[in-house]
């Protein structure tokens, strides 16, 4: 009895083999499931829905035309109005959420306070972001 070898070190070696070979499948499925799963990132969410976009367009025509050129072209009317598309020139169009938020805006002598609701808020900067000109940024 006692001359039967141990079987432990031949069932080590087996696992180790086992386990290695597992192991280099296992990283070739997940190198695969990797490539696969691979996708280009999605445009900006903020190219929001045109609906919101519209009802952006609808409020800056109802209440910002007379004095901003809210299009992607036109002059204001007001000569030191800034045109809407050339609004993200100076800061990102997102941070006048805040500034919206917050009843615009203060120190401009020519401009009334508005205060929005925060879906028109939304509505609004969806629709600046639609049409900034960033070509000059
Ligand atoms: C009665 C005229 C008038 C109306 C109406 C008006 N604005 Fe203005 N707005 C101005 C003027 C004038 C300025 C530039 C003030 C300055 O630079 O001193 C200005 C500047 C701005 C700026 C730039 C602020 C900055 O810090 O550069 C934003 C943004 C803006 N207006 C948004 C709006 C929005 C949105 C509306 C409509 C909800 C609106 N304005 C309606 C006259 C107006």
């Amino acid at each position: 009895m006692r001359d039967i070898p141990d079987p432990a070190p031949i069932v080590g070696v087996m696992t180790r083999a086992i386990i290695r070979s597992f192991a280099a499948v296992l990283g070739l499925v997940l190198l695969t499931a990797c490539a696969a799963s691979y996708e280009p990132p999605l445009p900006e969410p903020a190219s929001a829905d045109q609906a919101s976009i519209e009802r952006g367009h609808q409020l800056a025509e109802h209440f910002c035309s007379t004095c901003h050129a809210i299009g992607a072209t036109g002059e204001s009317r007001h000569p030191v109005a800034p045109p809407f598309r050339t609004l993200s020139r100076n800061y990102p169009v997102n941070d006048l959420a805040e500034a919206f938020a917050e009843g615009i805006l203060v120190g401009h002598r020519d401009m009334p306070e508005f205060r929005f609701e925060p879906n028109q808020i939304d509505d609004l900067v969806n629709y600046l972001q639609s049409i900034q000109d960033h070509r000059s940024g």
